[in-house]
């Protein structure tokens, strides 16, 4: 079977009812990021960020996912399928994916204050958890704090990205603006013999000299599509 390789981002999930980023009307309008989405943020109102969490958190309830994210699960009948998000929500997992790359974190988990990466501290929540308060501890007497990789940190699941994607046969963009690093670079490193496509509905800048196929629609409508001509590519 052939390695397919997706990575996903905020467009994956917006026909589920969850905002993008940076689209207008996206979350870093409506919250500053500096505020929510970074160290500095947190140590200064641990408060407001762990609410803003819960918040996202509290909304996984409400969503489910789109015919994308299912079309991307049933790929697995014909293809090696990884799928490398940018996404903290668990839609791809619900949808039945079953090799989930997270580069950003999970908002089902949380972690230490103190090592974020420490493994022995993570935590995968039970929804009647997920509304998280302050004072809640870590096993290691820590507040507990939001599985998320902020905007300044390390991304501990590159390398293992990396590593699928050095290896793909066929690499899928979807739902990304591509401007967050290291995950927009991931395209750097797909073999020059592999077939790229990208499915958005905007236009999306990509600086390359491959070729890729643009499949300029929604994620649902796009995944729709990708599958009929990767039909032929079994
Ligand atoms: N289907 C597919 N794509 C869509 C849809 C849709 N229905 N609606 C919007 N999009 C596209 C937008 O055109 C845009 O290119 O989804 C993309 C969303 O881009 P961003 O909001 O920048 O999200 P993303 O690329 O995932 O952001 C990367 O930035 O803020 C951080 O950590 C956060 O993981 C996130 C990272």
């Amino acid at each position: 079977m052939k390695n397919l390789v997706v990575l996903s981002g905020a467009g994956m999930s917006a026909e589920s009812g969850i905002s993008t980023f940076r689209d207008a009307g996206g979350l870093w309008d409506k919250y500053p990021v500096e505020k929510v989405a970074t160290p500095e943020g947190y140590s200064r109102d641990p408060q407001l960020v762990i609410n803003f969490y819960n918040e996202r958190r509290k909304q996984l309830t409400r969503v489910e996912p789109n015919r994308g994210h299912e079309l991307m699960a049933e790929w697995e009948k014909e293809f090696n399928v990884t799928v490398i998000t940018q996404n903290v929500d668990n839609l791809h997992e619900r949808a039945g994916s079953s090799c989930v790359i997270h580069l950003h974190g999970e908002l089902t988990k949380v972690c230490s204050s103190r090592e974020p990466q420490n493994p022995q501290y993570i935590k995968e929540l039970e929804p009647q958890e997920y509304e998280v308060k302050m004072g809640d501890c870590a096993a290691d007497g820590s507040q507990l704090r939001p599985f998320i990789v902020w905007f300044g940190e390390a991304v501990p699941q590159i390398e293992t990205a990396i590593r699928y994607v050095e290896q793909a046969d066929i690499f899928v963009i979807i739902g990304t603006s591509m401007n967050v690093y290291p995950a927009a670079g991931l395209l750097n490193y797909v073999p020059r013999s592999a077939q790229v496509y990208l499915i958005d509905p905007n236009k999306v800048q990509i600086q390359t000299s491959r070729s890729i196929h643009v499949i300029q629609k929604g994620a649902s409508e796009g995944m729709e599509e990708l599958s009929r001509l990767l039909s032929g590519l079994r």
